[in-house]
């Protein structure tokens, strides 16, 4: 496709979407609210302005707000902008500590155990580079499952005397070999201090049991510092369902925040164990906000998160997140049963008794390289307008991602299945 269509396409259905916040409302208020009535989804739907000339399924990268948490944004950015300093100086803080408590409370969290931060990244630089517990002869362990920057945040403390230790996941196993797998990792090497975990893989969905791994790590006295990214808002669980001292969140990705929108949890009891940020000058440093310095940021971002958990909850149908987790895993379901039995398509990390939300990835053929699976998801937008992701990094090769969200539709899950389908003969 060419971009100057995309962009008309874009241009187009942005045109066509009128807001009418009520309407779709009622239409929501109105369906059945089950993750598997397409009735009650398309009305979710209604509420995005989306391309109309592709199918969109790498909603892994960031998540897109929805219109009414959009209209917010724009408000926000516009009473920021047109207040300036007199709000920022004034009543920018008092605003946002009450955004601060509603969201901890949403996660389970104390108000001083989280602190908002651009995204999942700023969180985890700040979690990693400040660990205060290693000393010279200890030893850091990631997977290959793990996100690049924080692996990458985990070398650099070679450069501080420290060793690191690179382990393989096996792409499908039970939860309880997930747990034997680290235990025996962490056994066989006693001298690793801090372990770094991802909730929900970004690479191909794979979500692992932390809390279990977590406990297992804590009798051996090793820290965890858990990438929750991907996971909150396409799962439904509290801090206290991952057990860590130590995670990064993400609002800009499943919550709908807007861009610019992250946590950093620090459990109560640990906040001498992160050092004071570099940049972060006050004395009393009992407070989370000295464990981050972000500098003049996008307060309107921030400010807009209200609306975005209010969106949030509006999928629950008014059962929590529950309903919308239960969605986005069905709608994984849905596709891969259409391939179970398709011999020249893998799916990496196929249903067992471990939960998993919309992210997945799968091979064609036994493809392992970059450039294949690159090839692979060129081919599926040039042929069948289907965007997907190749990505790289698992022991076992590239792959190709698939993440539907919340407006996509069974049928366009019918369009990718059939192309699959052809694109394995
Ligand atoms: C597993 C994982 N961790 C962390 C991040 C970083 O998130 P962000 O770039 O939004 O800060 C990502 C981003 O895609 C991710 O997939």
């Amino acid at each position: 496709m060419k971009r100057r269509n995309f962009l008309q396409g874009v241009a187009a259905s942005a045109a066509l979407s009128v807001f009418n916040s009520a309407q779709a409302e009622a239409v929501i208020a109105s369906a059945d609210a089950r993750a598997d009535n397409e009735d009650f989804w398309r009305s979710i739907r209604a509420q995005y302005d989306l391309p109309d000339d592709i199918i969109q399924l790498e909603n892994g990268n960031w998540g897109v707000m929805s219109r009414p948490v959009m209209k917010e944004y724009f408000a926000q950015t516009q009473k920021v902008n047109t207040l300036s300093s007199y709000y920022s100086r004034r009543q920018f803080l008092p605003e946002f500590f009450t955004i601060v408590k509603q969201t901890a409370a949403l996660l389970g969290a104390g108000d001083n155990e989280i602190a908002f931060t651009r995204g999942a990244t700023e969180a985890l630089m700040n979690l990693i580079s400040n660990y205060r517990g290693l000393k010279t002869g200890d030893a850091v362990m990631y997977a290959d499952t793990d996100y690049d920057s924080a692996q990458a945040a985990f070398d650099k403390w070679q450069q501080r005397g420290m060793k690191r230790i690179v382990i393989n996941l096996p792409e499908q196993a039970t939860d309880e070999e997930y747990v034997a797998f680290y235990r025996t990792a962490l056994e066989q090497n006693p001298q690793v201090k801090l372990l770094l975990l991802t909730h929900m893989s970004h690479r191909h969905g794979l979500v692992i049991p932390v809390k279990e791994v977590v406990a297992e790590a804590r009798k051996l006295g090793v820290d965890c510092i858990v990438d929750a990214a991907h996971s909150w808002g396409q799962l439904d669980f509290t801090v206290e369902d991952l057990g860590a001292d130590f995670i990064a969140f993400n609002l800009h990705k499943w919550m709908g925040a807007p861009l610019g929108a992250g946590i950093m949890y620090i459990r109560n009891g640990r906040l001498n164990d992160i050092a004071q940020a570099a940049g972060d000058g006050s004395e009393d440093t009992s407070r989370i906000y000295t464990r981050v310095h972000s500098g003049t940021l996008n307060m309107a971002s921030w400010l807009t998160v209200p609306a975005a958990l209010e969106f949030h909850s509006k999928m629950g149908g008014g059962k929590g997140s529950a309903l919308k987790a239960t969605r986005l895993a069905y709608l994984r379901r849905y596709w891969w049963q259409q391939l179970a039995d398709i011999k020249g398509v893998e799916l990496i990390a196929a249903d067992n008794d471990h939960a998993m939300g919309a992210i997945s990835s799968l091979r064609l053929k036994g493809q392992t390289s970059a450039e294949a699976n690159k090839a692979i998801a060129a081919r599926l937008l040039k042929e069948f307008n289907i965007f997907s992701v190749h990505r790289t990094g698992l022991a076992g090769g590239a792959c190709v991602r698939i993440t539907p969200s919340v407006f996509n539709t069974t049928t366009e899950l019918d369009q990718l299945a059939s192309a699959l389908k052809t694109m394995a003969l």
